[in-house]
């Protein structure tokens, strides 16, 4: 079996905060609602002319500088996001030709939230396989695009980011196992709405009206604290370690208290887990990617440490996946 490593990680975040005092204005609802309910005290928002591939190459570009590695030299591009600039070309292409990867495979996944496991995942197979080399993985989210600003459930929640990650074949073993669960029975907990669509028997019809997201939260959160928690189960299993043994829990940021949930049914004190759910939000598929980028900033990540990435998402879609550091 080839020993496949993280070679390097890169972040971006948009510089535009809207905070809680902001969102006061915009919906009936509060900062201490806000903390207390999520955790959230702000999140980034990207500019009206910043796309999801902006804040996805601006996150490549310092995974390839942190690398040392030449775009040129990169064989495979996934983007995991679930708001592309547009539906095609794929983000992923876009940031191909923006880094000048000429040499790489690149396409988009969708798997929500849980985007950066599942995308690491698909990059992972590709290289055991030995179809490829090395893989740029990113993660990038512009769900605020999305969001019906006038829905307090849902607008307090999300913010904009990417994260991204360079994996290659190495001497030491950096993925060393991977569990990941589809509900596709619970998709309608979290969808977004499409008010309609054009066909041919309504050829004159433009729709004004954009997209948007509606979720059930209550229902969402207690799968998301119990799918979270059996996919970490799983992956220790399966890399035969023990959750003692991990020194840091990276998980999605949907929400603190899911994470207090995950680390009660775990059993290990939430201490372990890394959070900054405070600055961003939810990032989607970002937001997990970001988690990892500064856990190993501020060191909470050192050599040699097990670590676990672990998220969930609309789909429903889940994951984890166990890192050796
Ligand atoms: O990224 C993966 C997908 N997302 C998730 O997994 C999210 C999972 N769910 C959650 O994080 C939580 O369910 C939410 C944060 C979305 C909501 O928190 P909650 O504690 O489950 O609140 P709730 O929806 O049960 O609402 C409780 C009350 C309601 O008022 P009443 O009916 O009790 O009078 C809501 O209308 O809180 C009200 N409320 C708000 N109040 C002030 C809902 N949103 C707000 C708000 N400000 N922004």
């Amino acid at each position: 079996m080839k020993n496949i490593e993280i070679v390097s990680v890169g972040k971006y975040v948009p510089k535009k905060k809207l905070t809680n005092a902001d969102l006061e204005k915009i919906v009936e609802t509060s900062d201490e609602w806000i903390v207390t309910r999520t955790g959230i005290k702000e999140r980034r928002i990207a500019g009206e002319h910043e796309k999801t591939s902006h804040l996805a190459i601006e996150a490549a570009k310092e995974a390839l500088h942190n690398a040392k590695l030449a775009a040129s030299k990169i064989e495979l591009i996934i983007v995991a996001t679930t708001s592309p600039d547009s539906n095609f070309p794929s983000v992923a292409c876009l940031v191909q030709k923006a880094i000048s990867a000429k040499q790489a495979v690149a396409f988009d996944i969708s798997a929500a939230c849980s985007g950066y496991v599942y995308a690491m995942s698909v990059a992972h197979q590709f290289l055991l396989t030995g179809m490829y080399k090395n893989a740029l993985v990113i993660a990038a989210d512009q769900l605020t695009t999305m969001i019906d600003w006038q829905d307090r459930g849902t607008c307090v929640l999300f913010g904009d980011g990417a994260g991204a990650c360079i994996l290659a074949c190495g001497k030491r073993k950096g993925i060393l196992s991977e569990h990941l669960e589809s509900f596709g029975e619970f998709g309608e907990l979290m969808k977004v709405i499409t008010p309609e669509t054009r066909h041919p028997s309504k050829p004159k019809h433009s729709s004004g009206e954009l997209p948007y997201i509606r979720m059930r939260g209550p229902e969402l959160f207690k799968i998301a604290v119990n799918s979270m928690a059996d996919c970490v189960e799983q992956a220790l299993k399966k890399a035969k370690i023990k959750i003692s043994d991990v020194a840091c829990v990276v998980p999605h940021q949907a929400n603190d208290r899911i994470i207090s949930g995950v680390a009660r049914k775990l059993k290990i004190p939430k201490e372990k887990f890394f959070i900054n759910i405070e600055k961003y939000g939810n990032m989607s598929a970002a937001s997990a990617a970001v988690a990892l980028y500064e856990a190993i900033e501020v060191e909470r990540i050192r050599k040699g440490d097990y670590v676990i990435l672990v998220a969930f998402g609309a789909g429903l879609v889940s994951g984890a996946m166990v890192l050796k550091w």
